[in-house]
């Protein structure tokens, strides 16, 4: 099967990469010449695990390729993937302009029967319109040929994708064709080695699985974050009430971690794309409208707490520990790690800020301040810092040697808004403990500590 993948980015890349591992032949295209220079080479344009080596293997058997000619792409595939980016419009509205240019291109290209696929995260109605569009510049070219139009949105996570794409939740394919459906079912059916549910539906249904799904998970995370600062004020652990509410099954354990809010290139968009589309369709998307709200509003709860116990953080030293937008990625686009930054900057602090693979992606694209340090350990980072801030929940943050830091630090607070250690661990450490949802517990070792002390004297 000689498949085309059109757009390399994230989902193109892990896409070809993986189809390309399961032996189909494929091409994956850009326009960007450096991007698709450097991939000949081996290097990648974004950190994922496990893509390297399958990218690596599979260019040099040439079942991958990698080019910037878009007639070549379209003439050689019996399928063709588009995989381009759907930024966000001011008006929180996806731009389709280079699916569109895409669409257009295959119009002008297509020398017979083709399966385009649209797995880019549209809109709904988008594979409609790329169907007519398509339609049209083919008459305009007088071209006869036959084609098929598919909706099959991904859900690949950024840091999984690979594991994503082998142990997938469920294939949705989205098509008025049985034969397209056939022949992207046999795809799938070919690369996945195990049971996987098919949803064989129409265009629009495969459209908003999608946007749904992900305003589902962003839901999870404002809910709980909302739950979990009412924690904060009650004294009530949310670890404790995240678990057992998770252990119903109607429920789900997963996304209920509270933290600083959701970010990415995904849920932050997608979300605001489901209110425009409301809008346009005249429903008021009122849950999804509060779930954004939620998510903006605490970061700055977040560093209120900071500003609190602190007592101001002007002129004080914030050592920020994480910057990527979730631990496994160099991907900083919306992090709330970098909110978080933001904000502190904004209120008179100076920060230092480490992260085990995202520095180089903040130093390119983070033009905001002159105030921040950048580290090159945990360790340096911490040094003369007021207070640390775990913002992102790498592993390699979850076994620091907390006494060493403390040692270095000029302050004594620890604000762990991953919830990723033990408080009693931290206070061991002569830090003052700050989690998210479990203030009760930093206060209640911290007082159970002091009174041990007087009651030692
Ligand atoms: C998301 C979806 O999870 C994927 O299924 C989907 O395919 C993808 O968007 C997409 O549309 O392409 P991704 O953006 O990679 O994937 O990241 P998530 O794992 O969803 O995490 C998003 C944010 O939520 C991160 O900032 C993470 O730290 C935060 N989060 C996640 C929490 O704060 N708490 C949680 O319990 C879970």
């Amino acid at each position: 099967m000689k498949i085309s993948i059109i757009g390399t980015g994230y989902v193109g890349l892990v896409t070809g990469a993986c189809l390309s591992e399961c032996g189909m032949n494929v091409t994956c295209m850009d326009t960007e010449e450096e991007k698709i220079a450097n991939l000949r080479e081996g290097i990648l344009p974004i950190h994922e695990p496990g893509l390297q080596e399958i990218v690596t293997r599979n260019f040099q058997s040439a079942r991958l390729k990698f080019t910037t000619n878009i007639q070549e792409t379209v003439e050689r595939a019996e399928v063709i993937f588009i995989t381009v980016g759907t930024p966000p419009r001011e008006d929180g509205s996806a731009d389709l302009k280079h699916v569109k240019t895409v669409a257009r291109e295959i119009a002008q290209y297509i020398n017979g029967y083709k399966v385009i696929v649209s797995k880019s995260t549209v809109p709904v109605g988008t594979a409609k319109m790329l169907s007519s569009l398509i339609r049209e510049k083919m008459n305009r070219l007088k071209k006869g040929f036959d084609f098929d139009v598919v909706a099959n949105p991904e859900f690949l996570g950024e840091g999984t994708s690979v594991r994503d794409f082998v142990h997938p939740s469920r294939i949705v394919i989205g098509t008025r064709s049985l034969k397209a459906q056939k022949i992207i079912k046999g795809i799938y059916e070919s690369c996945i080695k195990e049971e996987v549910p098919f949803i064989l539906t129409n265009f629009e249904t495969a459209e908003l699985i999608k946007y749904a799904s992900n305003a589902f998970l962003a839901t999870k995370i404002s809910f709980i974050n909302e739950i979990s600062n009412l924690c904060d004020k009650m004294g009530v652990d949310i670890c404790g009430v995240a678990r057992a509410m998770g252990m119903d099954k109607r429920i789900g354990g997963r996304f209920l971690r509270p933290g600083l809010g959701y970010g990415g290139s995904c849920l932050p968009k997608d979300t605001r794309a489901l209110i425009k589309m409301g809008e346009e369709s005249r429903v008021d998307m009122r849950i999804i409208k509060s779930v954004c709200e939620v998510n903006c509003y605490q970061k700055k709860i977040m560093a209120d707490k900071i500003e609190r116990k602190l007592k101001g953080v002007n002129n004080k030293m914030i050592c920020v520990l994480g910057l990527s937008f979730k631990p496994g990625t160099d991907d900083i686009r919306e992090s709330p790690s970098i909110g978080i930054v933001k904000e502190l900057l904004d209120r008179g602090a100076s920060v230092k800020v480490y992260d085990p693979i995202a520095m180089e992606s903040v130093s390119r694209q983070l033009t905001v301040h002159k105030t921040i340090k950048y580290c090159r350990d945990e360790y340096e980072c911490a040094k003369d810092a007021d207070a640390i801030v775990l913002a992102t929940e790498w592993d390699c943050f979850s076994n620091l040697d907390l006494m060493r830091m403390r040692a270095d630090m000029h302050g004594t607070y620890f604000f762990d808004f991953r919830n990723v250690y033990d408080p009693k661990k931290v206070i061991a450490a002569g830090f003052y403990y700050v989690g998210v949802g479990r203030s009760n517990i930093g206060e209640e070792i911290e007082s159970a500590r002091r009174d041990a002390v007087n009651d030692s004297k």
